[in-house]
Protein backbone atom coordinates (compact mmCIF):
# COMPACT_ATOMS: atom_id res chain seq x y z
CA UNK A 1 0.00 0.00 0.00
CA UNK A 2 2.81 2.31 0.78
CA UNK A 3 4.78 1.42 -2.07
CA UNK A 4 2.10 2.13 -4.28
CA UNK A 5 1.17 5.52 -3.13
CA UNK A 6 4.94 6.42 -3.30
CA UNK A 7 4.36 5.46 -6.96
CA UNK A 8 1.55 7.50 -7.03
CA UNK A 9 3.26 10.49 -6.03
CA UNK A 10 6.43 9.74 -8.05
CA UNK A 11 4.27 9.38 -11.54
CA UNK A 12 2.33 12.87 -10.02
CA UNK A 13 5.82 14.46 -9.54
CA UNK A 14 7.02 13.33 -13.22
CA UNK A 15 4.25 14.66 -14.92
CA UNK A 16 4.03 18.23 -13.21
CA UNK A 17 7.90 18.05 -14.08
CA UNK A 18 6.81 17.33 -17.84
CA UNK A 19 4.44 19.68 -17.68
CA UNK A 20 6.21 22.55 -16.90
CA UNK A 21 8.87 21.46 -19.25
CA UNK A 22 6.65 21.37 -22.07
CA UNK A 23 5.59 25.03 -21.08
CA UNK A 24 8.59 26.26 -21.32
CA UNK A 25 9.38 24.38 -24.26
CA UNK A 26 6.44 26.22 -25.61
CA UNK A 27 7.60 29.67 -24.18
CA UNK A 28 11.24 29.27 -25.82
CA UNK A 29 9.59 28.32 -29.25
CA UNK A 30 7.76 31.36 -29.27
CA UNK A 31 9.85 34.03 -28.08
CA UNK A 32 11.31 33.85 -31.35
CA UNK A 33 11.37 33.20 -34.68
CA UNK A 34 15.54 32.12 -34.83
CA UNK A 35 14.50 28.23 -34.99
CA UNK A 36 18.38 27.40 -34.67
CA UNK A 37 18.20 28.96 -31.11
CA UNK A 38 14.88 28.13 -30.00
CA UNK A 39 15.61 24.61 -30.83
CA UNK A 40 19.10 24.72 -29.22
CA UNK A 41 16.82 26.54 -25.82
CA UNK A 42 14.43 23.50 -26.21
CA UNK A 43 16.96 20.90 -26.07
CA UNK A 44 18.62 22.88 -22.95
CA UNK A 45 15.43 22.59 -21.36
CA UNK A 46 15.18 18.66 -22.05
CA UNK A 47 18.94 18.55 -20.30
CA UNK A 48 18.32 20.42 -17.46
CA UNK A 49 14.71 19.13 -16.63
CA UNK A 50 14.81 15.53 -17.89
CA UNK A 51 17.90 13.66 -17.59
CA UNK A 52 18.21 13.90 -20.96
CA UNK A 53 22.41 13.54 -21.48
CA UNK A 54 22.50 14.69 -24.69
CA UNK A 55 20.23 15.56 -27.90
CA UNK A 56 19.78 17.00 -30.94
CA UNK A 57 17.44 18.22 -33.32
CA UNK A 58 17.91 17.21 -36.97
CA UNK A 59 16.16 18.41 -40.43
CA UNK A 60 15.67 17.04 -43.82
CA UNK A 61 17.29 19.44 -46.40
CA UNK A 62 16.53 19.12 -50.18
CA UNK A 63 17.89 15.87 -51.79
CA UNK A 64 17.58 13.99 -49.01
CA UNK A 65 20.48 14.60 -46.45
CA UNK A 66 20.10 15.09 -42.94
CA UNK A 67 21.99 18.44 -41.41
CA UNK A 68 22.10 18.87 -37.51
CA UNK A 69 20.16 22.06 -37.07
CA UNK A 70 20.77 22.63 -33.04
CA UNK A 71 22.46 20.22 -30.74
CA UNK A 72 23.40 19.87 -26.63
CA UNK A 73 25.72 17.92 -25.19
CA UNK A 74 27.51 17.06 -28.38
CA UNK A 75 31.29 17.04 -28.48
CA UNK A 76 32.37 17.43 -32.41
CA UNK A 77 30.97 20.69 -33.93
CA UNK A 78 27.47 19.74 -35.04
CA UNK A 79 27.60 21.50 -38.18
CA UNK A 80 30.05 18.67 -39.64
CA UNK A 81 27.90 15.94 -39.06
CA UNK A 82 25.54 14.87 -41.59
CA UNK A 83 23.69 12.02 -42.09
CA UNK A 84 21.79 10.72 -45.45
CA UNK A 85 17.75 9.59 -44.85
CA UNK A 86 17.29 5.76 -44.15
CA UNK A 87 20.79 5.89 -42.71
CA UNK A 88 21.51 4.81 -38.99
CA UNK A 89 18.46 5.20 -36.38
CA UNK A 90 17.93 8.72 -36.72
CA UNK A 91 17.53 8.23 -40.80
CA UNK A 92 15.32 5.60 -40.46
CA UNK A 93 13.07 7.62 -38.08
CA UNK A 94 13.15 10.34 -40.84
CA UNK A 95 12.17 7.52 -43.35
CA UNK A 96 9.21 5.89 -42.01
CA UNK A 97 7.88 9.15 -39.62
CA UNK A 98 8.05 6.76 -36.82
CA UNK A 99 9.72 6.78 -33.15
CA UNK A 100 12.42 4.31 -32.51
CA UNK A 101 13.97 3.39 -28.74
CA UNK A 102 17.47 1.93 -28.48
CA UNK A 103 17.25 0.34 -24.58
CA UNK A 104 21.00 -0.10 -24.70
CA UNK A 105 22.69 1.54 -27.18
CA UNK A 106 25.85 -0.28 -26.33
CA UNK A 107 23.79 -3.05 -27.71
CA UNK A 108 22.73 -1.61 -30.83
CA UNK A 109 24.68 -1.52 -34.06
CA UNK A 110 22.84 0.31 -36.10
CA UNK A 111 24.05 3.10 -33.88
CA UNK A 112 26.04 5.36 -35.60
CA UNK A 113 28.35 7.01 -33.97
CA UNK A 114 28.79 10.66 -35.85
CA UNK A 115 27.71 12.53 -33.45
CA UNK A 116 30.49 11.19 -30.90
CA UNK A 117 27.50 10.56 -28.63
CA UNK A 118 30.19 8.17 -26.61
CA UNK A 119 33.20 10.79 -27.43
CA UNK A 120 34.48 10.73 -23.59
CA UNK A 121 35.87 7.55 -22.07
CA UNK A 122 32.20 7.35 -20.72
CA UNK A 123 31.15 4.07 -19.57
CA UNK A 124 27.38 4.39 -18.94
CA UNK A 125 25.17 2.88 -20.50
CA UNK A 126 22.45 4.78 -22.29
CA UNK A 127 19.16 5.00 -24.26
CA UNK A 128 18.43 6.42 -26.94
CA UNK A 129 15.09 7.82 -28.41
CA UNK A 130 14.44 9.47 -31.53
CA UNK A 131 11.36 10.75 -32.92
CA UNK A 132 9.90 12.03 -35.48
CA UNK A 133 9.01 15.83 -36.30
CA UNK A 134 5.97 15.55 -38.32
CA UNK A 135 4.91 18.30 -41.30
CA UNK A 136 1.03 17.64 -42.95
CA UNK A 137 2.29 13.71 -42.06
CA UNK A 138 5.73 13.79 -43.36
CA UNK A 139 8.82 13.74 -41.23
CA UNK A 140 10.76 17.00 -41.81
CA UNK A 141 13.09 16.04 -39.38
CA UNK A 142 13.31 14.05 -35.83
CA UNK A 143 14.39 14.87 -32.48
CA UNK A 144 16.78 12.28 -30.79
CA UNK A 145 17.67 12.12 -27.49
CA UNK A 146 20.04 9.82 -25.11
CA UNK A 147 18.82 9.63 -21.05
CA UNK A 148 20.59 7.36 -18.56
CA UNK A 149 20.25 3.55 -19.19
CA UNK A 150 17.57 2.59 -16.51
CA UNK A 151 15.76 -1.12 -16.65
CA UNK A 152 12.53 0.59 -15.17
CA UNK A 153 12.38 3.38 -17.15
CA UNK A 154 8.54 3.57 -19.23
CA UNK A 155 9.74 3.91 -23.04
CA UNK A 156 6.22 4.59 -23.95
CA UNK A 157 5.44 7.22 -21.96
CA UNK A 158 9.15 8.90 -23.14
CA UNK A 159 8.50 8.36 -26.48
CA UNK A 160 5.01 10.14 -25.99
CA UNK A 161 6.80 13.30 -24.30
CA UNK A 162 9.58 13.56 -26.55
CA UNK A 163 6.67 13.25 -29.24
CA UNK A 164 4.92 15.90 -27.87
CA UNK A 165 8.09 17.98 -28.07
CA UNK A 166 8.54 17.22 -31.39
CA UNK A 167 5.28 18.11 -32.50
CA UNK A 168 5.82 21.48 -31.27
CA UNK A 169 9.15 22.26 -32.73
CA UNK A 170 6.97 21.25 -35.78
CA UNK A 171 4.48 24.04 -35.20
CA UNK A 172 7.51 26.20 -34.78
CA UNK A 173 9.38 24.93 -38.41
CA UNK A 174 5.93 25.70 -39.48
CA UNK A 175 5.72 29.34 -38.55
CA UNK A 176 9.00 29.84 -39.73
CA UNK A 177 8.60 28.29 -43.26
CA UNK A 178 5.51 30.48 -43.96
CA UNK A 179 7.18 33.48 -43.06
CA UNK A 180 10.09 32.95 -44.94
CA UNK A 181 7.39 32.14 -47.93
CA UNK A 182 5.50 35.17 -46.89
CA UNK A 183 9.45 37.41 -46.56
CA UNK A 184 10.57 35.98 -50.21
CA UNK A 185 7.31 36.96 -51.61
CA UNK A 186 6.74 40.47 -50.67
CA UNK A 187 9.97 41.02 -51.77
CA UNK A 188 9.50 39.27 -54.88
CA UNK A 189 6.14 41.30 -54.92
CA UNK A 190 8.20 44.63 -54.24
CA UNK A 191 11.19 43.80 -56.52
CA UNK A 192 8.40 43.21 -59.50
CA UNK A 193 6.49 46.79 -58.01
CA UNK A 194 9.96 48.36 -58.15
CA UNK A 195 10.87 47.59 -62.13
CA UNK A 196 6.96 48.25 -63.05
CA UNK A 197 7.52 51.49 -61.29
CA UNK A 198 10.99 52.35 -62.58
CA UNK A 199 10.09 51.23 -66.18
CA UNK A 200 6.95 53.47 -65.97
CA UNK A 201 8.61 56.59 -64.58
CA UNK A 202 12.21 55.99 -65.74
CA UNK A 203 12.47 59.01 -67.89
CA UNK A 204 13.03 57.09 -70.73
CA UNK A 205 9.82 56.20 -71.02
CA UNK A 206 8.55 59.37 -71.97
CA UNK A 207 8.46 58.99 -75.91
CA UNK A 208 10.00 62.43 -77.60
CA UNK A 209 13.55 63.79 -79.15
CA UNK A 210 12.18 67.03 -80.38
CA UNK A 211 13.43 70.03 -79.18
CA UNK A 212 10.88 71.31 -77.12
CA UNK A 213 11.00 67.90 -75.50
CA UNK A 214 14.52 67.85 -74.67
CA UNK A 215 14.13 71.41 -73.12
CA UNK A 216 11.70 69.19 -70.59
CA UNK A 217 13.80 66.79 -69.84
CA UNK A 218 16.77 69.10 -69.27
CA UNK A 219 14.62 70.76 -66.99
CA UNK A 220 13.11 67.78 -64.76
CA UNK A 221 17.04 67.01 -64.22
CA UNK A 222 18.22 70.33 -63.24
CA UNK A 223 14.76 70.23 -60.26
CA UNK A 224 14.65 66.91 -59.44
CA UNK A 225 17.25 66.54 -56.79
CA UNK A 226 16.54 69.50 -55.25
CA UNK A 227 13.42 70.18 -52.85
CA UNK A 228 12.11 73.12 -55.13
CA UNK A 229 8.76 73.57 -55.40
CA UNK A 230 7.40 72.95 -59.14
CA UNK A 231 4.61 73.89 -61.43
CA UNK A 232 4.16 71.96 -64.54
CA UNK A 233 1.93 73.48 -67.04
CA UNK A 234 0.52 73.02 -70.63
CA UNK A 235 -2.80 71.92 -72.26
CA UNK A 236 -4.64 68.80 -71.30
CA UNK A 237 -3.13 65.31 -72.11
CA UNK A 238 0.75 67.08 -73.02
CA UNK A 239 2.31 64.71 -70.06
CA UNK A 240 2.33 67.12 -67.31
CA UNK A 241 1.23 64.03 -65.13
CA UNK A 242 4.23 62.15 -66.27
CA UNK A 243 6.70 64.77 -65.54
CA UNK A 244 5.22 65.20 -62.37
CA UNK A 245 6.21 61.22 -62.01
CA UNK A 246 9.76 61.93 -63.58
CA UNK A 247 10.49 64.13 -61.13
CA UNK A 248 9.46 62.29 -57.84
CA UNK A 249 11.22 59.47 -58.90
CA UNK A 250 14.13 60.62 -59.94
CA UNK A 251 14.25 62.70 -56.80
CA UNK A 252 16.09 62.17 -53.36
CA UNK A 253 12.32 60.91 -52.77
CA UNK A 254 11.77 58.23 -54.77
CA UNK A 255 11.17 55.36 -52.15
CA UNK A 256 9.45 57.48 -50.15
CA UNK A 257 5.57 57.82 -51.05
CA UNK A 258 4.29 59.83 -54.26
CA UNK A 259 0.63 61.12 -53.45
CA UNK A 260 -1.31 62.73 -55.92
CA UNK A 261 -4.45 65.24 -55.55
CA UNK A 262 -6.93 66.00 -57.99
CA UNK A 263 -7.87 69.22 -57.11
CA UNK A 264 -11.20 69.66 -59.77
CA UNK A 265 -12.15 66.15 -58.80
CA UNK A 266 -13.20 66.73 -55.06
CA UNK A 267 -16.11 68.93 -54.21
CA UNK A 268 -14.72 72.23 -52.10
CA UNK A 269 -16.66 70.64 -48.75
CA UNK A 270 -14.13 67.53 -49.29
CA UNK A 271 -11.06 69.12 -50.23
CA UNK A 272 -9.43 70.45 -47.07
CA UNK A 273 -10.09 67.18 -45.19
CA UNK A 274 -8.56 65.38 -48.17
CA UNK A 275 -5.75 67.34 -48.00
CA UNK A 276 -4.92 67.95 -43.86
CA UNK A 277 -6.64 65.33 -42.98
CA UNK A 278 -9.44 65.23 -39.97
CA UNK A 279 -10.08 64.58 -36.18
CA UNK A 280 -12.75 62.56 -35.39
CA UNK A 281 -16.25 64.79 -35.01
CA UNK A 282 -15.27 67.55 -36.76
CA UNK A 283 -17.93 67.17 -38.98
CA UNK A 284 -21.04 65.04 -39.66
CA UNK A 285 -19.85 61.57 -40.79
CA UNK A 286 -16.09 62.03 -39.41
CA UNK A 287 -16.73 58.98 -37.34
CA UNK A 288 -12.54 58.56 -37.26
CA UNK A 289 -9.56 60.29 -37.07
CA UNK A 290 -8.16 60.58 -40.95
CA UNK A 291 -4.86 61.64 -42.13
CA UNK A 292 -4.65 64.31 -44.83
CA UNK A 293 -2.83 63.84 -48.12
CA UNK A 294 0.11 65.99 -46.56
CA UNK A 295 0.45 63.71 -44.25
CA UNK A 296 0.26 60.46 -46.01
CA UNK A 297 3.18 62.05 -48.20
CA UNK A 298 5.74 62.21 -45.30
CA UNK A 299 9.24 62.22 -46.90
CA UNK A 300 7.94 62.02 -50.34
CA UNK A 301 6.17 64.20 -52.88
CA UNK A 302 2.89 65.25 -53.04
CA UNK A 303 1.01 66.06 -56.66
CA UNK A 304 -1.45 68.21 -56.90
CA UNK A 305 -3.16 67.83 -59.96
CA UNK A 306 -5.34 71.06 -61.86
CA UNK A 307 -4.60 73.52 -58.97
CA UNK A 308 -5.72 76.18 -60.55
CA UNK A 309 -9.17 75.08 -59.70
CA UNK A 310 -9.07 74.83 -55.69
CA UNK A 311 -10.88 77.25 -53.88
CA UNK A 312 -9.34 80.35 -52.10
CA UNK A 313 -10.11 79.38 -48.61
CA UNK A 314 -8.00 75.96 -49.53
CA UNK A 315 -5.97 78.68 -51.08
CA UNK A 316 -5.05 80.34 -47.98
CA UNK A 317 -4.46 77.24 -45.80
CA UNK A 318 -2.02 75.52 -48.85
CA UNK A 319 -0.12 79.41 -48.30
CA UNK A 320 0.18 78.13 -44.96
CA UNK A 321 2.07 74.90 -45.76
CA UNK A 322 3.76 76.54 -48.26
CA UNK A 323 5.89 79.34 -46.13
CA UNK A 324 5.79 77.27 -42.81
CA UNK A 325 5.37 73.40 -43.62
CA UNK A 326 2.74 73.11 -40.75
CA UNK A 327 -0.93 72.64 -40.58
CA UNK A 328 -3.84 71.60 -38.20
CA UNK A 329 -5.96 68.95 -39.36
CA UNK A 330 -9.59 69.94 -39.69
CA UNK A 331 -11.23 70.23 -36.50
CA UNK A 332 -7.93 69.91 -34.58
CA UNK A 333 -5.69 72.16 -32.52
CA UNK A 334 -2.44 69.75 -33.15
CA UNK A 335 0.08 71.44 -35.44
CA UNK A 336 1.47 69.00 -37.69
CA UNK A 337 4.71 69.64 -39.72
CA UNK A 338 5.26 68.45 -42.38
CA UNK A 339 8.59 67.32 -44.45
CA UNK A 340 6.72 67.08 -48.34
CA UNK A 341 7.93 68.39 -51.74
CA UNK A 342 5.50 69.66 -53.57
CA UNK A 343 4.98 69.92 -57.14
CA UNK A 344 1.58 71.23 -59.31
CA UNK A 345 0.08 70.96 -62.29
CA UNK A 346 -2.49 73.14 -64.46
CA UNK A 347 -3.94 73.47 -67.80
CA UNK A 348 -6.06 77.26 -66.86
CA UNK A 349 -4.64 80.33 -67.81
CA UNK A 350 -3.27 81.41 -64.17
CA UNK A 351 -2.76 84.53 -65.02
CA UNK A 352 -5.89 85.27 -65.87
CA UNK A 353 -7.41 83.20 -62.68
CA UNK A 354 -5.51 86.03 -61.30
CA UNK A 355 -6.82 88.79 -62.61
CA UNK A 356 -10.04 87.83 -62.25
CA UNK A 357 -9.95 87.29 -58.44
CA UNK A 358 -10.26 83.28 -58.67
CA UNK A 359 -6.15 82.44 -57.60
CA UNK A 360 -4.57 84.13 -55.10
CA UNK A 361 -1.41 85.53 -56.04
CA UNK A 362 0.95 85.23 -53.34
CA UNK A 363 0.35 81.87 -53.93
CA UNK A 364 0.88 81.58 -57.18
CA UNK A 365 3.98 83.32 -56.50
CA UNK A 366 5.02 80.05 -53.76
CA UNK A 367 3.94 77.73 -56.57
CA UNK A 368 5.91 79.12 -59.53
CA UNK A 369 9.37 79.03 -57.97
CA UNK A 370 10.29 77.13 -60.64
CA UNK A 371 8.11 76.02 -63.81
CA UNK A 372 7.99 74.24 -66.67
CA UNK A 373 5.97 74.03 -70.11
CA UNK A 374 4.73 71.11 -71.13
CA UNK A 375 4.57 72.05 -75.26
CA UNK A 376 1.47 70.73 -77.09
CA UNK A 377 1.54 67.95 -79.82
CA UNK A 378 1.52 70.84 -82.29
CA UNK A 379 4.64 72.13 -81.26
CA UNK A 380 6.47 69.34 -81.25
CA UNK A 381 6.01 67.41 -84.73
CA UNK A 382 8.92 65.43 -84.81
CA UNK A 383 8.08 63.55 -81.92
CA UNK A 384 4.44 62.56 -83.67
CA UNK A 385 5.92 59.10 -85.55
CA UNK A 386 7.98 58.36 -82.24
CA UNK A 387 4.69 58.68 -80.25
CA UNK A 388 2.47 56.97 -83.09
CA UNK A 389 5.49 53.80 -83.14
CA UNK A 390 5.17 53.66 -79.45
CA UNK A 391 1.59 53.76 -79.13
CA UNK A 392 1.07 51.25 -82.18
CA UNK A 393 3.36 48.75 -80.13
CA UNK A 394 1.47 49.36 -76.82
CA UNK A 395 -1.94 49.08 -77.92
CA UNK A 396 -1.12 46.33 -80.42
CA UNK A 397 0.39 44.15 -77.26
CA UNK A 398 -2.54 45.18 -75.22
CA UNK A 399 -5.36 44.18 -77.53
CA UNK A 400 -2.90 40.91 -78.83
CA UNK A 401 -2.95 42.11 -82.64
CA UNK A 402 0.18 41.47 -84.85
CA UNK A 403 0.41 44.93 -86.35
CA UNK A 404 3.26 45.56 -88.40
CA UNK A 405 3.04 49.41 -89.44
CA UNK A 406 0.70 52.67 -90.23
CA UNK A 407 0.19 53.50 -94.03
CA UNK A 408 1.91 56.52 -95.42
CA UNK A 409 -1.45 58.32 -96.01
CA UNK A 410 -2.25 57.44 -92.18
CA UNK A 411 0.65 59.34 -91.04
CA UNK A 412 0.26 62.11 -93.36
CA UNK A 413 -3.09 62.58 -91.66
CA UNK A 414 -1.64 62.18 -88.17
CA UNK A 415 1.17 63.98 -89.24
CA UNK A 416 -1.47 67.14 -90.64
CA UNK A 417 -4.04 67.04 -87.56
CA UNK A 418 -3.55 69.53 -85.11
CA UNK A 419 -4.06 67.73 -82.23
CA UNK A 420 -6.06 69.79 -79.27
CA UNK A 421 -6.36 66.91 -77.37
CA UNK A 422 -2.38 66.29 -77.45
CA UNK A 423 -0.85 63.30 -76.50
CA UNK A 424 -3.53 61.73 -74.97
CA UNK A 425 -5.87 62.63 -77.61
CA UNK A 426 -3.31 60.73 -80.23
CA UNK A 427 -3.13 57.67 -77.55
CA UNK A 428 -7.07 57.39 -78.43
CA UNK A 429 -7.15 58.00 -81.71
CA UNK A 430 -4.18 54.86 -81.87
CA UNK A 431 -5.75 52.91 -79.33
CA UNK A 432 -8.91 53.16 -81.54
CA UNK A 433 -7.34 52.22 -84.87
CA UNK A 434 -5.65 49.27 -83.55
CA UNK A 435 -9.41 48.22 -82.43
CA UNK A 436 -10.96 49.03 -86.06
CA UNK A 437 -7.66 47.26 -87.52
CA UNK A 438 -8.49 43.93 -89.26
CA UNK A 439 -5.12 43.48 -90.83
CA UNK A 440 -1.47 44.17 -90.23
CA UNK A 441 -1.45 47.82 -91.60
CA UNK A 442 -2.86 51.09 -90.18
CA UNK A 443 -4.82 52.67 -92.50
CA UNK A 444 -6.06 55.98 -92.87
CA UNK A 445 -9.83 54.75 -92.32
CA UNK A 446 -8.89 53.13 -89.45
CA UNK A 447 -8.43 56.31 -87.83
CA UNK A 448 -10.82 58.65 -85.88
CA UNK A 449 -13.48 60.88 -87.68
CA UNK A 450 -11.98 63.91 -86.56
CA UNK A 451 -8.90 63.43 -88.74
CA UNK A 452 -10.53 62.51 -91.62
CA UNK A 453 -10.14 66.19 -93.33
CA UNK A 454 -9.89 66.46 -97.78
CA UNK A 455 -6.47 65.97 -96.77
CA UNK A 456 -6.75 62.33 -96.57
CA UNK A 457 -8.72 62.30 -100.11
CA UNK A 458 -7.54 59.33 -101.93
CA UNK A 459 -8.15 56.89 -99.46
CA UNK A 460 -11.16 55.23 -98.27
CA UNK A 461 -13.31 56.89 -95.42
CA UNK A 462 -15.98 55.53 -93.51
CA UNK A 463 -17.55 59.05 -92.35
CA UNK A 464 -19.90 60.69 -92.88
CA UNK A 465 -20.27 63.47 -95.30
CA UNK A 466 -21.18 65.92 -92.69
CA UNK A 467 -18.98 65.40 -90.44
CA UNK A 468 -15.60 65.38 -92.62
CA UNK A 469 -16.85 68.74 -93.32
CA UNK A 470 -17.88 69.48 -89.62
CA UNK A 471 -14.13 68.23 -88.57
CA UNK A 472 -12.30 70.32 -91.90
CA UNK A 473 -14.02 73.75 -90.92
CA UNK A 474 -12.67 73.04 -87.56
CA UNK A 475 -9.11 72.42 -88.49
CA UNK A 476 -9.53 75.36 -90.58
CA UNK A 477 -10.80 77.81 -88.24
CA UNK A 478 -8.02 76.36 -85.79
CA UNK A 479 -5.40 76.98 -88.06
CA UNK A 480 -6.00 80.44 -88.86
CA UNK A 481 -6.62 80.86 -85.19
CA UNK A 482 -2.77 79.62 -84.90
CA UNK A 483 -1.57 81.59 -87.51
CA UNK A 484 -3.20 84.80 -86.04
CA UNK A 485 -2.10 84.08 -82.64
CA UNK A 486 -5.80 83.96 -81.76
CA UNK A 487 -6.81 87.08 -82.96
CA UNK A 488 -10.60 86.41 -84.35
CA UNK A 489 -10.84 89.36 -87.17
CA UNK A 490 -7.28 88.84 -88.44
CA UNK A 491 -8.90 84.90 -88.27
CA UNK A 492 -11.63 85.71 -90.15
CA UNK A 493 -10.13 87.95 -93.02
CA UNK A 494 -7.94 85.04 -93.59
CA UNK A 495 -10.63 83.30 -93.88
CA UNK A 496 -12.69 85.05 -95.82
CA UNK A 497 -15.41 85.24 -93.72
CA UNK A 498 -17.16 87.77 -91.34
CA UNK A 499 -16.10 87.94 -87.78
CA UNK A 500 -19.73 87.20 -86.79
CA UNK A 501 -19.63 83.56 -88.79
CA UNK A 502 -16.58 83.07 -86.95
CA UNK A 503 -17.44 83.69 -83.67
CA UNK A 504 -20.62 81.36 -84.36
CA UNK A 505 -18.37 78.60 -85.38
CA UNK A 506 -16.10 78.73 -82.73
CA UNK A 507 -18.81 78.69 -80.41
CA UNK A 508 -20.35 75.58 -82.01
CA UNK A 509 -17.62 73.51 -82.69
CA UNK A 510 -16.51 74.16 -79.11
CA UNK A 511 -12.62 75.54 -80.38
CA UNK A 512 -10.54 76.92 -77.40
CA UNK A 513 -9.47 80.45 -78.84
CA UNK A 514 -7.40 81.00 -75.36
CA UNK A 515 -4.72 78.26 -76.42
CA UNK A 516 -3.97 79.90 -79.63
CA UNK A 517 -2.79 83.38 -77.55
CA UNK A 518 0.37 83.89 -76.21
N1 LIG B 1 5.89 62.03 -74.03
C1 LIG B 1 5.02 61.05 -73.79
N2 LIG B 1 5.36 59.78 -74.04
C2 LIG B 1 4.50 58.78 -73.83
N3 LIG B 1 3.27 58.95 -73.38
C3 LIG B 1 2.85 60.18 -73.12
C4 LIG B 1 3.72 61.31 -73.31
N4 LIG B 1 3.06 62.41 -72.95
C5 LIG B 1 1.84 62.01 -72.57
N5 LIG B 1 1.70 60.68 -72.66
C6 LIG B 1 0.49 59.91 -72.34
O1 LIG B 1 -0.63 60.72 -72.65
C7 LIG B 1 -1.62 60.61 -71.65
C8 LIG B 1 -1.90 61.96 -71.04
O2 LIG B 1 -0.81 62.37 -70.25
P1 LIG B 1 -1.01 63.08 -68.83
O3 LIG B 1 -2.12 62.45 -68.07
O4 LIG B 1 0.31 63.16 -68.17
O5 LIG B 1 -1.49 64.51 -69.32
P2 LIG B 1 -1.84 65.80 -68.51
O6 LIG B 1 -0.99 66.89 -69.05
O7 LIG B 1 -1.76 65.54 -67.05
O8 LIG B 1 -3.33 66.08 -68.94
P3 LIG B 1 -4.52 66.83 -68.15
O9 LIG B 1 -4.17 68.28 -68.06
O10 LIG B 1 -5.70 66.60 -69.02
O11 LIG B 1 -4.62 66.16 -66.84
C9 LIG B 1 -1.11 59.62 -70.64
O12 LIG B 1 -1.66 58.36 -70.92
C10 LIG B 1 0.39 59.60 -70.87
O13 LIG B 1 0.92 58.35 -70.56
MG1 LIG C 1 -3.27 65.40 -65.62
Amino acid sequence: MKGSTATTTALQGREARRLSTLLEVSQALSGTLNSKSAFHRVLEILARHHGAVRSMVVMLREGGDLFIEASDGLDRPSQAVQYRIGEGITGRVVETGKPIVVPRVSREPAMLNRAARRAESDDQELSFVCVPILLNRRAVGALGVDLRYKAERDFDSSVKFMGVVASMLAQAVKIQRLVEEDKRRLVDENEHLRKELRDKYDFSNIIGTSGPVRQVYEQVAQVAATNTTVLIRGESGTGKELIAHAIHYNSLRAKKPFVKVSCAALPDSLIEAELFGHEKGAFTGADQRKKGRFELAEGGTLFLDEIGDINLSTQVKLLRVLQEREFERVGGVETIKVNVRLLAATNKDMEQAIADGRFREDLYYRLNVFTIFVPPLRDRKADLLLLADHFLEKFSREHGKIIKRISTPAIDMLASYHWPGNVREMENALERSVLMCEGQVIHAHHLPPSLQTAEASGTVTRVSLVDAVVAYEKDLIQDALKTTRGNRAKAARLLDATERILNYKIKKYAVDVRRFKG
